[in-house]
């Protein structure tokens, strides 16, 4: 069965989606698993990607000092912090990405971030402009469920077609709990938190083009 990465993911919720459709997907991540799974690779994402990752990748690289909602703190660092640590951390960032992004052996790659700053852009190897922008709430069908929220969210694509919305809901009611994510030390956690209905798209529409590419090459 060809194989799955979920790279930089501890939530498993992007995993499970693609394990729930039958794919042999495993995540990566420096930290262990949030939940007990033996499904969960605990390591550098530029490590495991080497190995024969043969349907696709989905990417969700640290957005901490590429995303526009950060850029201030290039020019005023926050409290504690200098100036040089933010822009030793964004040229860091930024290699990540560029990473997951241009890795050559992977047929099908999806990068996730938010909103990027000019200079983030101008620090990635192939910058593209992303190949779309969704809100988690067109993956969602329950107004009180975990997917009707707001938070822009990019895609990267290489070799995949955008995802379509699957849900029902039209945005009016949606939350916006991560931008208002109460500090503390598990914000980031919070912040970075995947959303199911977008997760279960990627793993069926994603899955299935993966797979009928994979195919049509084996054949
Ligand atoms: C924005 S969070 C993504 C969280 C993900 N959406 C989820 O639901 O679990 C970025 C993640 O990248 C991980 N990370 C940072 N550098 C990494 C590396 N070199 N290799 C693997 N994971 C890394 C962090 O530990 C963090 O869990």
């Amino acid at each position: 069965m060809a194989k799955v990465l979920i790279g930089c993911e501890t939530s498993g919720i992007v995993r499970e989606a693609f394990l729930a459709h039958g794919h042999d997907a495993w995540s990566c991540d420096l930290l262990p698993a949030d939940t007990p799974t033996n499904r969960h690779i605990q390591g550098d994402v530029r490590d495991v990607m080497q190995d024969d990752w043969d349907l696709m990748a989905v990417m969700h690289p640290p957005c901490t000092r590429l995303t526009n909602s950060g850029v201030r703190w290039l020019s005023v660092p926050p409290p504690g912090r200098s100036l040089e640590d933010m822009w030793r951390e964004l040229e860091a960032g930024a290699e990540l990405f560029s990473a997951v992004w241009t890795v050559p052996h992977i047929p099908c790659i999806a990068v996730e971030n938010p909103v990027m700053h000019k200079h983030a852009k101008a620090r990635i190897r192939d910058y593209r402009p992303p190949a779309q922008t969704v809100q988690p709430w067109q993956f969602g069908n329950d107004p009180e469920g975990p997917d009707n929220e707001r938070k822009r969210t990019c895609f990267w694509l290489r070799d995949l077609p955008p995802l379509q919305p699957t849900g029902s809901l039209d945005g009016a009611s949606a939350r916006d709990s991560v931008h208002k994510a109460s500090p503390g030390a598990d914000r980031w956690k919070l912040r970075s938190k995947f959303f199911p209905g977008i997760a279960a798209a990627m793993a069926d529409q994603w899955g299935e083009y993966a797979s009928r590419r994979h195919a049509a090459q084996a054949a």
